[in-house]
This record gives C-alpha cells, sequence and structure tokens, in this order.
C-alpha cells in the first residue's frame, strides 16, 4: 500500500534541499520496492505571502492526514519583524504543536570523513555519538501566559511561562530510556534545577521513571555545565534528555562538533511513531537559490522517516551508507569544505549521492 508523504519545503534553502532529497527517495524507492506518494504544502514565510498564514487550514489537514511529513526550513529576513502570529516560526510550532511531536530526536553523529571539519580538535569528537532527546511541544515555548504587556510602571514588558506537567515530562522521558537501550544504555538528563522549580520536578520524575529502567544509568546534570561539557569532553554523552529550549541550544552546540550543522537531522514523534522529519539548520537566507546548499541533513532526515516511521531499516542504512561513500570520496558543499576536498553544489551533491546509491 502506497504512504503519503506531505513535502514542506519552505523557505529559503528549503526548495533547494527538498528537491536532491526526492531524487534520492525517488531511487530508494525503486531500489527496496517501496510505494510513496508525494503532497505538498505551504509552510512558513511562502505561505504568509501565498494565504495570509505561516500555517494554513489546508497545509495543516494535510500534515495530518499524511503518514508522514518531510520538512525542510522556513523563515527569512523578509518576515522577521512581522508580528509574533505572522512570523514563519510559528508554521513550524504550530504543525509541532497540532500533530503532539513531543519527543524530538536529535543525534549528532560524527563522520569519520569530518573529523577536520569540527572546530574542535580531532581527537575529541572521533567516533561522537550522542541522541539528544528534546521535549517539542512543552517548556517555555508554549507555555501560557505569554506575551509583551504594559506594567504599573507604564514600561513594556515581555513574559513567557516554564511550565511543564508531569505527564509530559514522562512520556519524554520515556522516549530518552527506551532510545538509551538501544544504544549505549546512558542518560544524562540536563535541567537548571538549582534555579527553576519547573526543572527541580523535572529531575525528580525523571529520577522517580529511571526506577523502570534499571539497565539504564541516570545522571543528571545543569544546562550551564552541559554546554561547557559538550566542547570539554562531548564522547562523556550517550542520550541526552532536556526540554524544549535547552534542548534548542544544546542541538545547535552538539551541531558544530560534528563539523556542520548542515549534517544534523531530526525527527519529531508522537506517540503512535507518525513522525515530522526536518533538518536541525534553518533557512539559511543569505545562500538561497544559490545552489551551495548541503542537503546531507535532508537526507538523514528522509532516513530517519524511513527508519522510524517506515520500519524501511535496510532503505534507511542505504541512504546512510550512500552519504559515507560521497564523504569517501571527498565531494563537500562549501560548510564541511577543507583543503584537498572536492567542493561541489547542493545539485552535485543530490547527484553524487544518487550515484553512490547506484553503483
Ligand atoms: C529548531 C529551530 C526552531 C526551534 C525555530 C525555527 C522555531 O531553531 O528546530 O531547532 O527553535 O525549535
Ligand atoms: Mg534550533
Amino acid at each position: 500500500m502506497s504512504k503519503t508523504i506531505l513535502l514542506v519545503s519552505g523557505d529559503g534553502i528549503g526548495p533547494e534541499i527538498m528537491r536532491e532529497t526526492i531524487k534520492v527517495m525517488d531511487v530508494i524507492e525503486q531500489q527496496f520496492d517501496l510505494d510513496f506518494e508525494y503532497d505538498e504544502a505551504l509552510v512558513g514565510g511562502v505561505a504568509i505571502d501565498a494565504a495570509g498564514s505561516p500555517l494554513p487550514e489546508e497545509s495543516l489537514a494535510k500534515a495530518k492526514a499524511a503518514d508522514a511529513v518531510l520538512f525542510a526550513a522556513i523563515g527569512g529576513p523578509k518576515w522577521d519583524t512581522n508580528p509574533p502570529d505572522l512570523r514563519p516560526e510559528k508554521g513550524l510550532l504550530g504543525l509541532r504543536k497540532e500533530l503532539e511531536l513531543f519527543g524530538n530526536l536529535r543525534p549528532a553523529i560524527l563522520y569519520p570523513q569530518l573529523a577536520e571539519a569540527s572546530s574542535l580538535k580531532s581527537d575529541i569528537v572521533a567516533g561522537l555519538d550522542i541522541l539528544i532527546v528534546r521535549e517539542l511541544t512543552g517548556g517555555i515555548y508554549f507555555g501560557q501566559p505569554r506575551g509583551i504587556r504594559t506594567n504599573e510602571a507604564g514600561e513594556r514588558e515581555g513574559f513567557n511561562t516554564y511550565v511543564y506537567s508531569e505527564s509530559e515530562i514522562v512520556r519524554i522521558g520515556r522516549m530518552a530510556f527506551e532510545a538509551a537501550r538501544s544504544r549505549g544504555g546512558r542518560v544524562c538528563s540536563v535541567d537548571k534545577a538549582n534555579v527553576l522549580e519547573v526543572t527541580m520536578l523535572w529531575r525528580e520524575v525523571m529520577t522517580e521513571l529511571a526506577k523502570e529502567y534499571p539497565d539504564v544509568e541516570l545522571s543528571h546534570m545543569l544546562v550551564d555545565n552541559a554546554a561547557m561539557q559538550l566542547v570539554l569532553c562531548p564522547k562523556q554523552f550517550d542520550v541526552m534528555v532536556t526540554g524544549n529550549m535547552f534542548g534548542d541550544i544544546l542541538s545547535d552546540t552538539a551541531a558544530m562538533l560534528t563539523g556542520s550543522i548542515g549534517m544534523l537531522p531530526s525527527a519529531s514523534l508522537d506517540k503512535n511513531g507518525k513522525g515530522m522529519y526536518e533538518p536541525c539548520h534553518g533557512s539559511a537566507p543569505d545562500i538561497a537559490g544559490q545552489n551551495k546548499a548541503n542537503p546531507l541533513a535532508m537526507m538523514l532526515s528522509a532516513s530517519m522517516m524511513l527508519r522510524y516511521t517506515f520500519k524501511e531499516v535496510a532503505a534507511a542504512e542505504a541512504i546512510e551508507a550512500a552519504i559515507g561513500k560521497v564523504l569517501d570520496k571527498g565531494y563537500r558543499t562549501g560548510d564541511i569544505f577543507r583543503e584537498g576536498n572536492t567542493l561541489v553544489s547542493c545539485e552535485q551533491m543530490g547527484d553524487a549521492v544518487v550515484a553512490a546509491l547506484t553503483e
């Protein structure tokens, strides 16, 4: 039976990296005898321009109906001064919330070929394999009340609410513990329990939950220390679990350890394994339309989709192996280019991955 995948190309480099990824998916579909049907939807800046909303009803309905969503990138300077509800980011956050994609898996894996592209010394990052499990539909990103108001002194003030219920903490905790079981068996829960009550509860709930997973080792770390440890000694981590905002920040740090944020995919999952798959990077407006973007994180996101939603592990591995081969050959987009490599465009990178799949 055919599976429906909703493509959200979005803004900036989004359409370019999506195009290359579909080229790869077309080959995979044939090679593994799969049957995908693609639909497309506008979300983000393009949706604001075309329909006056970052997440038009029609796009949301398509996302709900699809078996999985492939999401490229949204945002750009054109919409940066829009009021909060008319910002491209609202489209992405709306999809996450409406589809109840509470569990965000962000693997930071260093391809051995890219050790030199990391900003850290290669012995510190060689073999790096961290999984950041970020809570995605709660915390300060969604807490109410929020807004900008005028206070009693007549001064404007901005405010947000950092809130997590116990059940929200438990379900993301379970995802992290389960993931650790199939990896190194260790979970580090990141919080700010020395200051914030919401994360005092987070730490307490994680500690209680750990009793159900005696085979997994749980540790706790304060977020400021975690940021430091990630650049000091990143290989100490196996699975890191944290809230929405800390996860946003730490996953960018982890990304740079791997050479470029252009290499990092992510999966955002609901409780049934339905997911939205997106690269961790943004829409890179500075290079949009120039055929310079790195499409590999988008392709690796498609690979995560094959693995997590469609359970097509061999197909997922084929994409990863093809990317490995392309890196072996020395092909690099600008973000991961070092002397001695062959600089390629976004499109050439797509062609190279297709060639590696079929050779
Ligand atoms: C991410 C991005 C988003 C986030 C933005 C675009 C809203 O930075 O997916 O990490 O903050 O979650
Ligand atoms: Mg981010």
